[in-house]
C-alpha cells in the first residue's frame, strides 16, 4: 500500500540514525571548552549498533549472503543484536543472538520481545553478572560458530566486518561534521569492535587530518595504550575486550584515554542529573574521557562524543541507584 505522506517511514529501519548532537553547557561550565553529545539512544533500538545492523544485513542481501527466510547468528553484549532483531524482524528473518550470561537481563528480555532467538553462554569461571571479560567473549563466539555452521546462516560478524566501521564512516561520522558545520577540534569514543571510533575518526579525518581522535578504554584494561592488563572485569559493558580490535586503526588515533567504573558511573550520574541524558555506562566513560581531552586543549575547543545507548537497559545494576 502507499504510505499517506512524504513525511511516512516505511519501516522503523529508515529512521535509524540522524541523531541529536547537544551541547553539555552544564557539565562544561567555566571550562570555557564545550563538549557535545551525540545521543545514540535516540534510534529504534535505543543505540549506536542500529546503524551497523543496518548496513551489515543491507550489504549481506546485495551480496546474495542473505536472502528471503534466510538466518542471523551473531554475537552480541545485546545493542547489536537488539538492532539485528529489529532489522531481522522487518525483514523477515530468523535471528539468534549468542551473548553471555554476565549482560544485563533487560537486553536479553527486549530481544525477546522482538523475536529473536536468545543463546546464553554460561562465563568462564562462574557467573559475574554485569561483568563481562575477554575469556568470556572467546566463549561467546565459539558457540557462535558452531551454530552459524549448523543452521548455513548469515554472520555479521561485526568485529571482523569493514560494513560496521564504514557504517559509522559514511553515517555518524558525516552527522557529526555536518552538525558542527566543520567546527570541531576532537572525537573520542570508547573502543568493543572499534566500529563507532574509527568510522567516525575516518571521517573526520578524511575532511580535517588535525581533528584530534582519542579512544578511551577501561582503566584495567589498556591494550591500545600497551599497557598491561591488571584485570580484565570492569562495568563498562560493550567496551574493553582486552584485545585491539581488527577495525581499529592505530593511524586515526592520537592518544588513548583509561577510564575507572567509578568515573564512568559518576559521569553517567552527572548528565543525568544535569543535562537530562540518560545514558548507559560506556556513555559516562565517553563523557568523563572527552571532558579530560578538552581540559587539554585550548580555550574555546570542541570535542564531540558519543552516547552509545542508554540507562534505562542498565536499571538492574548499580548505575542509577
Ligand atoms: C553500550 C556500548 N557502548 C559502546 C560500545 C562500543 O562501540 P563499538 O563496538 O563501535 O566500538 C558498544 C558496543 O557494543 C556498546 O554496546
Amino acid at each position: 500500500m502507499r504510505h499517506p505522506g512524504p513525511g511516512v517511514s516505511p519501516s522503523v529501519v529508515e529512521t535509524i540514525g540522524s541523531t541529536p548532537l547537544v551541547a553539555l553547557e552544564r557539565l562544561c561550565e567555566g571550562t570555557d571548552r564545550m563538549v557535545l553529545a551525540k545521543l545514540e539512544y535516540y534510534s529504534p533500538g535505543h543505540s549506536v549498533k542500529d546503524r551497523i545492523a543496518r548496513r551489515m544485513v543491507e550489504r549481506a542481501e546485495q551480496r546474495g549472503l542473505l536472502s528471503p527466510g534466510g538466518a542471523i547468528v551473531e554475537t552480541t553484549s545485546g545493542n547489536t543484536g537488539i538492532g539485528l532483531a529489529i532489522v531481522a524482524a522487518v525483514r523477515g528473518y530468523r535471528f539468534l543472538a549468542v551473548m553471555s550470561e554476565g549482560n544485563s537481563v533487560e537486553r536479553q528480555r527486549i530481544l525477546r520481545s522482538l523475536g529473536a532467538e536468545v543463546v546464553l553462554v554460561p562465563q568462564a569461571g562462574g557467573g559475574r553478572p554485569g561483568q563481562v571479560s575477554g575469556e568470556d567473549l572467546v566463549l561467546v563466539e565459539r558457540r557462535a560458530e558452531e551454530l552459524a555452521q549448523q543452521l548455513g546462516a548469515f554472520r555479521p560478524d561485526q568485529f571482523e566486518n569493514p560494513d560496521n566501521a564504514a557504517a559509522h564512516a559514511e553515517t555518524t561520522g558525516v552527522e557529526i561534521w555536518e552538525q558542527t558545520g566543520g567546527r570541531l577540534d576532537a572525537w573520542v569514543a570508547s573502543v568493543g569492535t572499534a566500529g563507532t571510533f574509527a568510522g567516525v575518526a575516518r571521517a573526520l579525518k578524511a575532511r580535517r587530518p588535525s581533528i584530534r581522535c582519542v579512544a578511551a578504554e577501561p582503566a584495567t584494561v589498556r591494550p591500545l595504550a600497551g599497557i598491561p592488563v591488571t584485570n580484565s572485569s570492569h562495568q563498562i559493558q560493550g567496551t574493553g575486550y582486552n584485545r585491539i580490535p581488527p577495525l581499529f586503526d592505530a593511524a586515526d588515533c592520537d592518544d588513548a584515554v583509561g577510564v575507572t567504573d567509578q568515573d564512568a558511573i559518576e559521569t553517567a550520574r552527572d548528565l543525568a542529573a544535569q543535562e537530562g541524558i540518560v545514558g548507559g555506562f560506556s556513555g559516562g566513560a565517553n563523557v568523563w574521557a572527552a571532558l579530560q581531552v578538552a581540559r587539554d586543549l585550548a580555550p574555546g575547543s570542541v570535542v564531540v562524543t558519543v552516547i552509545p545507548d542508554t540507562g534505562l537497559k542498565y536499571l538492574s545494576t548499580n548505575l542509577y541507584q
